[in-house]
């Protein structure tokens, strides 16, 4: 079986002002009827291929009561909750996950998957996870790869020992998040794919890959475990212990490092959401490239996503062109669709401004 491991500890700053730092996009109705959480858990409960143990997740404090209501809302009973003192990153998070999936079954294999991310196609999901899992007996760290359209800077790029029809591919290399001349090179040269963010393997693979390649954590995430304390349903990681912890992505400490990767391509839709103009692309804009919620009306627009998150407001948008406009019931933004992913900016303006 397979433990799937949810991440929901991120806050999502780009999409502004319906990601807050107290309720980030994952919990959110951002796409579908249901929360990108939920839809995220949801993939990975049941199958007819593939099985899957109740799902681990991963949170900070304050999300831990949201995320037992949203899995119960569905219909899943949340398997084990691990709370994270406060964020640090995925690095420690991946390794807290394996160690406490260890201690139950020395054999565990884990699926660690973010929870913001949209993959409409689930049984082509499965599909390219069942191809993983004849890798992993090998001991190998499968990742997940999509096929770049654009020399995007915000992903990581895994580079292929030879072209794939599909099937698993050990990686020539692992490379966090390029700078745009190295993306573009990358794109040109063809043999490469973005990492889906999503890692399949052993539990004692990846924490001997912590040994090797990030053995400064090793220490401090295995106490915060062993000395976490349950606290109402929930396992609290040891505060002091965390605290210690390197605040580090799984990308850096771990995958540009080691030498056992393999990647399965997944040429399906797949998308993390990462900014408004991501959000307005999954939402299959008409043939005016306009996308309204509710309560959001177009009229003469081009190219615009319209959002009202409030049944008692109306969002009008006339004559507009190339704008992203979400009114939430506390604040407006409104912006050029070409600076989606500099909404960043607008909430490092505001914790400024105080
Ligand atoms: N539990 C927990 N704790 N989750 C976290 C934490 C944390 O401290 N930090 C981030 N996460 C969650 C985020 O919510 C997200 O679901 C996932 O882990 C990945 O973190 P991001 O911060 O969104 O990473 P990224 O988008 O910059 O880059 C990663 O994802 C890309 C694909 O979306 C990398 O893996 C890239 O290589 C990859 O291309
Ligand atoms: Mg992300």
């Amino acid at each position: 079986a397979i433990v799937p491991v949810l991440l929901a500890g991120g806050s999502g700053t780009r999409l502004w002002p319906l990601s807050r730092k107290s309720y980030p996009k994952q919990f959110s109705n951002l796409i579908g009827s249901e929360t990108l959480f939920q839809q995220s858990a949801k993939r990975l409960s049941t199958s007819p291929t593939l099985t899957f143990t109740p799902h681990m997740t991963l949170t900070t404090s304050d999300f831990r009561f949201i995320v037992g209501e949203q899995l119960q809302s569905v219909g899943i009973d949340p398997g084990p909750v691990l709370i994270e003192p406060e964020g640090r990153n995925t690095a420690p998070a991946v390794l807290a996950a394996s160690i406490f999936a260890r201690k139950t079954d020395p054999e565990a294999v884990l699926l660690i998957a973010p929870s913001d991310h949209v993959i409409p196609d689930t049984e082509a999901f499965h599909a390219a996870v069942a191809k993983g899992l004849s890798e992993i007996e090998a001991g190998k760290i499968v990742t997940f790869g999509i096929t770049p359209n654009r020399p995007a800077t915000g992903y990581g790029y895994l580079e292929l020992n030879a072209a794939s029809n599909g099937d698993p591919v050990a990686l020539k290399r692992f490379v966090e998040k390029p700078d745009s001349d190295t993306a573009r090179s990358m794109l040109e040269a063809g043999n490469y794919l973005w990492n889906a963010g999503i890692f399949l393997f052993r539990a004692k693979d990846m924490i001997a890959a912590f040994e090797a390649h990030a053995p400064g954590l090793l220490d401090p995430v295995t106490r915060a475990v062993e000395n976490g304390k349950a606290d109402l349903g929930f396992w609290r990681l040891d505060p002091p212990a965390w605290g210690e912890c390197q605040d580090i992505s799984i990308d850096y400490a771990v995958m540009e490092k080691a030498d056992n990767l393999v990647a399965v391509p997944f040429s399906k839709d797949w998308s993390d959401l990462g900014g408004w103009d991501a959000v307005w692309e999954e939402q299959d804009p008409d043939e005016n490239g306009v996308v309204t919620s509710a309560n959001a009306t177009a009229i003469e627009c081009r190219d615009v996503l319209l959002r009202s998150e409030s049944s008692s407001q109306e969002i009008v948008g006339l004559g507009l062109e190339n704008i992203i406009a979400i009114a939430m019931p506390d604040a407006v933004l409104v912006a050029h669709k070409g600076r989606a992913q500099d909404v960043k900016k607008v909430v490092t303006a505001l914790k400024d401004k105080g």
